[in-house]
């Protein structure tokens, strides 16, 4: 069995990471098992850079949002002798597995760490964006889109202060779930997520219909949405080759749209990082302890290149070259529960 094993995280924080970490801690502990942490994700299982993580270190770190040990978008296949480095770091450190805990970046590495080299390793499967597709859920989507909808609320109360109407841009990057969720519980009179072009006639018609019965109109919309007409342009990428999403300036443009079409008083707001920010929810918290602690019991039965996953109210192993194998976007079936909910409301027919 193992003896001593290390955890990371990697790429973009999200609420939960550290209860997930606890989680680890505390289960190992229980078998003897010693616990390291890499520090800013693949970066540190490059350079070998560890601390030491008791569990005392992690006793009260549940309700922290970020993560204790840092992250970074590091790619090690990226570099030049990336991969042979934390493979180094096993045999360097002592260790006889690692947990990363990351979205479909990090264990995208995981995955290839284990196909192409064997190395022990177990993936807890972490974002607010919710994109992983063999998983029910992520811890981190909960914490956010409660950010979202609270920054909804606030918008509908300054919003119907002056007759406005408010839109809001959201995180996410090309899963529209957050966008979809804060839409359906804000409530918004529209949502615009990247799994589809905005309908701008619809959009309007919603807008303007709200504003006439209720004095305000919500708009949310995703970070990655596509307004007609737009496309191409040129694109920052990251190490794993995608579009760095920040200053795409979606509420402005949105918002240009919505003048264009409308006499109406508009004003936009990002709430960026805040999303990601903050004590995890209840929701958050629970889901993060109980992957982390299943992620310890795969290391412990030397179930390696799997990752947890939650599935109805279970969570199981599931092959980590098959969860990161394709993007988990909003379903035609979500899509439609947004349509009901921000169905056209009309004015009822005088008597
Ligand atoms: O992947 C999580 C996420 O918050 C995305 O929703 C967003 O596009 C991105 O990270 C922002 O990345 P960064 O923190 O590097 O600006």
């Amino acid at each position: 069995m193992a003896k001593r094993i290390a955890i990371l995280t990697g790429g973009g924080d999200c609420p939960g990471l550290n209860p997930a970490i606890r989680g680890v801690v505390l289960r190992a502990a229980q078998e003897g098992i010693e616990c390291l942490g890499l520090r800013r994700g693949w970066l540190g299982a490059i350079n070998a850079d560890a601390i030491a993580l008791t569990p005392n270190d992690v006793a009260e770190i549940v309700g922290k949002g970020g993560t204790m040990l840092g992250s970074s978008r590091t790619n090690p296949f990226k570099r030049e002798g990336g991969a042979e480095a934390v493979l180094e770091t096993f045999k360097k450190l002592n260790l006889d597995a690692l947990v990363a805990c990351g979205g479909e970046d990090t264990l995208g590495v995981a995955a290839r760490l284990y196909e192409e080299h064997g190395a022990n390793i177990v993936g807890v499967p972490k974002t607010m964006d919710n994109d992983l597709s063999a998983t029910d859920y992520t811890f981190g989507l909960d914490t956010a889109t409660t950010h979202a909808v609270e920054a909804l609320e606030r918008l509908r109360d300054t919003g119907r202060s002056h007759g406005r109407v408010m839109v809001l841009e959201v995180m996410g990057r090309l899963a529209g779930w957050v966008s979809l969720f804060a839409g359906i519980a804000g409530p918004a009179d529209y949502a615009c997520l990247p799994e589809r072009t905005v309908d701008v006639a619809d959009m309007v018609a919603k807008v303007k219909a709200a504003h006439a019965l209720r004095g305000t109109a919500l708009v949310v919309a995703s970070e990655a949405i596509q307004l007609p007409g737009e496309g191409g342009g040129e694109k920052e990428l990251d190490e794993f080759g995608h579009e760095i999403l920040k200053d795409r300036g979606v509420a402005d443009r949105l918002t240009a749209v919505l003048k264009k079409h409308t006499n109406l008083e508009i004003r936009s707001a990002v709430i960026g990082h805040i999303q990601r920010g903050g004590p995890p929810t209840l929701f958050d918290r629970i889901l993060a302890t109980r992957v982390g602690v299943k992620a310890a019991e795969l290391v412990i039965s030397g179930d390696f290149g799997k990752m947890v996953a939650l599935k109805g109210n279970s969570v199981v192993p599931v092959s980590l070259k098959e969860a990161t194998a394709t993007l988990k976007t909003v379903t035609p079936e979500w899509l439609e529960l947004l349509d009901t909910v921000t169905a056209l409301q009309k004015k009822p027919a005088a008597d």
